[in-house]
């Protein structure tokens, strides 16, 4: 069964075309990174009027890819939620349209579901029921995959998600956004121990996750510096910075497996492109036994091969969407 994706929930156009929700045929992104760069953030408002311009040239070209056309395709799966709700209804527009025209069904994907689905592309022999960890630019969550299509969060953050500690720290430090890769990126040449930096938790969840104090902490610290005249090392830091971030992560993610009987762990999101993270926790599940997975580097950002992946066991399971889906900014997974 071939599914057609198309994603829009940030500052991604994407369309994709998967094979059975395991075989990318064809991925297109048309990233819009360079133009929110000088607003140091994504503009909601332009994010969307770019994926106005470039959704059906990049549908257009995931098609000519897979040397397909729409007939081919059995249904198309668009991101509805969560997201920017003005780059969401330009995805779920368009997919209706697309659906409307060519009489094919609409399949409606959770984006964080998405990120979960990058497993299925990368390992195909890796099924539910499974502890799956999402850290992206809006989300840090513990998830029980208890099926394709039925998720429970057990974990989830308080106030900022990793990567958006990730991107603000880098902000203080100076680096271009996103600043995630950045940061990973001068954690090489740095010394992790060099700097002290708080593990915040939360008090009565232990699941749950506290980004803010982490990322005062880091802003304080550059203000300090910054007043005093003393220059602080951006290796030494981002090393510090990364390799707090992984062991808050990969210690509550443990703790949730341990608790909960799980020997089966993956890792999604974003930030599952993070190399501290990604050794982190493989080391972790590694000692203890466990099976661990986590996607390819190219499909750890937004992309719509995942939206097509997920859409595929969507689809399977009888979820369908009408005439009238709507874009929804915020829906907690355990509402689809
Ligand atoms: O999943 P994603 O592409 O978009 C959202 O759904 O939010 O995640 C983007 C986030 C950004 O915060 C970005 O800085 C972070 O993932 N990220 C990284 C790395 N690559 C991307 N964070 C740390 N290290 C990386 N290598
Ligand atoms: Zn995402």
């Amino acid at each position: 069964m071939l599914i057609l994706g198309i994603e829009s929930s940030c500052d991604e156009t994407a369309a994709s075309i998967v094979r059975d929700g395991r075989e990318i045929i064809s991925s297109v992104i048309s990233t819009q990174i360079e133009e929110h760069k000088k607003y140091g953030g994504v503009v909601p408002e332009i994010a969307s009027r770019r994926h106005c311009e470039n959704i059906l040239g990049v549908t257009r070209k995931a098609l000519a890819d897979a040397q397909l056309t729409l007939a081919d395709v059995d249904a198309v799966a668009v991101t509805y939620a969560p997201g920017l709700i003005g780059a969401l209804l330009v995805g779920v527009n368009f997919a209706k349209g697309l659906a409307t025209a060519s009489g094919k069904p609409l399949v409606p994907v959770h984006h964080i579901a998405g990120h979960i689905a990058t497993n299925y592309l990368t390992h195909t022999e890796l099924e539910p029921p499974y502890l799956s960890l999402v850290a992206s630019g809006g989300h840090s969550h513990i998830i029980e995959v208890q099926s394709y299509t039925k998720f429970k969060v057990i974990g989830r953050t308080h106030d900022d998600a990793a990567g958006e500690c990730f991107d603000k720290c880098a902000r203080a430090m100076g680096f271009p956004y996103p600043g995630g890769v950045h940061i990973d990126n001068a954690a090489q040449s740095g010394d992790r121990t060099k700097f002290k930096l708080p593990h915040p938790t939360v008090a009565g969840s232990e699941f749950d996750f506290s980004f803010s104090g982490l990322k005062t902490s880091v802003i304080n610290m550059l203000h300090n510096a910054e007043q005093k005249g003393v220059e602080i090392d951006r290796n030494d830091l981002s090393a510090s910075i990364q390799s707090t971030i992984s062991e808050i992560l990969t210690d509550k993610t443990m703790l949730a497996a341990e608790a909960l009987g799980y020997k089966k762990v993956a890792l999604a999101g974003g930030v599952s492109a993070n190399s501290g993270v990604r050794a982190a926790l493989s080391e972790a599940c590694q000692k203890r036994g466990f099976e661990f997975y986590m996607p390819e580097k190219k499909l750890c950002g937004d992309n719509a091969a995942m939206i097509a992946s997920q859409g595929f066991y969507n689809f399977k399971a009888g979820i369908t969407a009408d005439e009238s889906l709507n874009a929804v900014a915020t829906l907690s997974m355990e509402d689809i």
